[in-house]
């Protein structure tokens, strides 16, 4: 969407993993406090999200009330504190009757939303799909309700990023980059790396039901379901693979290594979900490596693209290639199996799809490697280690015969 915000994908934290309804003011200022003083905002984590459960319906001129238990000093106070700690505000509605969690949604209430939220102060709006009275799957439909929130949002004069929320939605990325900031293209991302044989919406080329809320993905599932090309720079819109599960329990060091760095190449939005009072050491230091950071915010690269995938023990193992910003190249090789193993990337592998196949001599071929996660973090088992050098002291590739990665498991 070309309102001038989410010119790299938007980065920040959001209330719905780790609290659900359990949200409350204190629960989104104590995470706010940790974000400055731990060095998030610092690194670009600027949005605090309050997902569902904030409202407690509508007043008789029909405008929305906060939950005055959960937030005594109501919104607008809570949006000054953030903007004074220098972050900003987030709040979450569905295009529906009610949220996915039974409180009041804005359809037919869009306008006077969007105006009280400006007034309120807040810069970002989650707009999910829930209670949409059965109009979840089609395009056209989805668009009208999307579209007419962000023309409110529009409206208001004031900068509101639109991240849109809308799950269920047949091939989500031909409408929504020109209403949306992003758009989700699957069920919500669960803790778990890998589950077989789960329904995850929605894939037009796997032919999967795309209409049925409440689908639970994994990691694999999730990835599985991308669509690449539809992230570029320049646009504002970009593809949201929902928000990350990194210290949440439910994934190792390493596979939450993985994680981030997907979500960082293929340009999804960062949104932590996590306990921010009681971050562990690994966490912080994978939500903070600003290598990858600086993958997910060069400004100029769209989305990684996928150059192959094969079946292994236990999973699958991918690669991936994307241009950055300075001539370089994002190479992410993922052993999504169940053992350690060798994976080898050839140029030919990894310029494969930009003009350049076929014509080996046109490829540079010569090339520093620099590992993005070399050094950075502390427990040496969980680091993928790139055989010979590290970030700070780059290999020659052609040293090499090719990029080539000893995976831990
Ligand atoms: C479904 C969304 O996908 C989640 O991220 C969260 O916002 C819940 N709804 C809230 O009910």
């Amino acid at each position: 969407l070309e309102n001038g915000l989410a010119r790299t994908p938007q980065m920040g934290w959001n209330t719905w993993n780790s609290f659900a309804c359990d949200m409350n003011e204190t629960v989104v200022l104590q995470a706010a406090e940790k974000i400055v003083s731990l060095g998030f905002k610092d690194l670009g984590y600027h949005y605090v999200v309050m997902d569902d459960c904030w409202s407690a319906g509508r007043n008789s001129s029909g405008y929305l009330i906060p939950d005055p238990d959960k937030f005594p000093n109501g919104v607008a106070d809570l949006a000054d504190k953030i903007h004074d700690m220098g972050l900003k505000l987030g709040i979450y509605s569905s295009a529906g009757t009610l949220t996915c969690a039974r409180y009041a949604g804005s359809l037919g209430y869009e306008e006077k939303d969007a105006a009280l939220w400006a007034s309120w102060g807040i810069d970002y709006l989650k707009y999910d799909n829930c209670y949409n009275q059965g109009e979840e799957g089609t395009p056209k439909l989805s668009y009208d309700r999307y579209n007419t929130m962000g023309k409110a949002l529009n409206a208001t004069g004031r900068p509101i990023l639109y991240s849109l929320c809308n799950w269920g939605v047949d091939g989500p990325w031909n409408f929504a980059p020109t209403i949306g900031n992003s758009w989700r293209m699957s069920g919500d991302l669960i803790n778990v790396w890998d589950r077989e044989n789960v329904n995850c919406p929605c894939s037009e080329t796997e032919g999967l039901d795309c209409k049925t809320p409440g689908y639970q993905c994994s990691v694999m599932n999730v990835l599985n379901k991308a669509v690449y090309y539809a992230s570029k720079p320049y646009a504002g819109a970009w593809n949201d693979l929902d928000m990350l599960e990194v210290g949440n329990g439910g994934l190792t060091d390493t596979e939450a290594v993985a994680h981030f760095s997907l979500w960082a190449a293929l340009k999804s939005p960062l949104l932590m979900t996590n306990v921010m009072t009681t971050i562990d050491a690994p966490t912080l230091s994978i939500l903070q490596n600003t290598a990858v950071l600086a993958v997910s915010q060069d400004p100029e690269s769209s989305s990684a693209v996928r150059i192959w995938r094969y079946y292994v023990d236990g999973g699958q193992i991918q690669m991936y290639s994307g241009s950055l910003s300075g001539g370089d190249q994002l190479v992410l090789l993922l052993n999504g199996g169940s053992t350690a193993r060798k994976m080898n990337a050839t140029l030919t592998d990894i310029f494969w799809g930009d003009g350049a196949e076929g014509t080996a001599s046109e490829i540079q071929s010569s090339w520093d490697v620099y590992d993005l996660w070399a050094d950075r973090m502390s427990n040496a088992t969980a680091n993928a280690i790139i055989e010979g050098g590290n970030a700070t002291r780059p290999i020659n590739m052609t040293a090499l015969g090719g990029y080539e990665k000893v995976y831990a498991q």
